[in-house]
């Protein structure tokens, strides 16, 4: 009989060579690396060369979970890209990816929910393959961040970077993704948005004088928002999978500033040692942030077979989610 289990079987990222440091940044806005430090825990983000962009990032992300879960791009049933930064309006990246990885037989399409993308497309794939759409699905969060960034608003732009993280799910006999939460509140939308490119602002010379093509953000707003959907999405995954906080091995949360992440984890009384941080080193890269944390915490021993692993996001939409998966 088939199994009801879907279990991620590798992970990988694309990780951009090209390093922007706070001391970088101080030479190109009014900010200093204290500032930026102290308020956001972060020190330096990847940036994408000319050449590279979501695809190229996605490739390389894909290639890296498909070997380590032993799948072949022949497999795979669905290909889910979630980013805010697609390669163009249409097609989809995950077509575009398709194309390269030579995954024919798979259904593709890109998911749009900010930040918390690969939360989103983790759920939607877990439930594609369950209610029996096939027995692989690759998922991707990707963002080429550097590519809408006003890079003259300090309030903005010392907070964001580029990369690619994937993971190839698949059904399994045993338990893998416990429970999946998703929620949205369009009334926050205001608060984070790139206002012109779409059908409301086309794009005209006009809207690039006025800087509308770049991410606008309401920093404070986003703040309180953050810590307090963190934490009720944290305990709502909890309470579906009936698994109590204490169980927790690790805490891969959205790395977008690390005083969400303590002020979150103090709430929820998670201890510092069971929380995975890399925000210092990449900035936040929104859809692509949790998927490259996930990966970095396996290549660095911090995840072991058997282990329970709570994954939790917030981002423009506004949306949040959390997922609790048993390794
Ligand atoms: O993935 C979801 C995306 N978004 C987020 O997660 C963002 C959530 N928000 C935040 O992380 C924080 O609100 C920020 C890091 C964006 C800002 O930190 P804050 O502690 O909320 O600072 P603030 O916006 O209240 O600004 C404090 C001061 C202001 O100066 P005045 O008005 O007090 O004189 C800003 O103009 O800091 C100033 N400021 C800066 N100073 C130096 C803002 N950006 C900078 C900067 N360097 N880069």
């Amino acid at each position: 009989m088939r199994s009801h289990c879907v279990k991620v079987l590798g992970t990988g990222s694309g990780i951009p060579e090209g390093r922007l440091t706070n001391n970088d940044l101080e030479k190109m806005v009014e900010t200093s690396d204290e500032w930026i430090t102290a308020r956001t825990g972060i020190k330096e983000r990847r940036i994408v060369k000319p050449h590279e962009s979501a695809a190229t990032l996605s490739l390389q992300a894909a290639w890296t979970a498909l070997e380590r879960a032993s799948v072949s791009p022949s497999e795979l049933d669905v290909i889910i890209v979630a980013t805010v930064t697609p390669e163009m309006p249409f097609p989809a990246t995950a077509c575009i990816l398709q194309d390269q990885l030579g995954a024919t037989k798979a259904a593709c399409f890109d998911l749009e929910a900010g930040c918390t993308g690969f939360v989103y497309a983790l759920s939607v794939a877990e439930k594609y393959l369950r209610g029996g759409g096939g027995e692989k699905a690759l998922i991707i969060g990707v963002e080429t961040l550097s590519r809408i960034v006003d890079w003259q608003d300090r309030s903005t732009c010392v907070l964001f970077g580029d990369g690619a993280g994937a993971a190839v799910l698949g059904i399994a006999d045993e338990p893998g993704v416990l429970a999946t939460y998703l929620g949205a509140d369009g009334r926050g939308g205001p608060l984070l948005e790139l206002p012109a490119g779409g059908s409301r602002i086309p794009p005209t010379s006009e809207t690039i004088e006025r800087r509308l093509h770049y991410i606008k953000m309401s920093g404070n707003e986003v703040f309180r928002f953050a810590v307090k959907i963190m934490e009720e999405a944290s305990r709502e995954v909890l309470r579906r999978a009936r698994v109590p906080i204490e169980d927790v091995d690790l805490f891969v949360p959205h790395q977008a500033n690390i005083r969400i992440i303590d002020s979150a984890a103090k709430r929820l009384g998670i201890p510092r040692d069971r929380i995975f941080l890399n925000v210092q080193k990449y900035g936040n890269t929104s859809s692509a942030s949790i998927p490259i944390a996930l990966n970095e915490a396996w290549e660095e021993n911090r995840i072991f077979a058997g282990d329970l692993v709570l994954l939790v996001g917030f981002g423009a939409g506004l949306t949040w989610g959390s997922a609790l998966i048993r390794w």
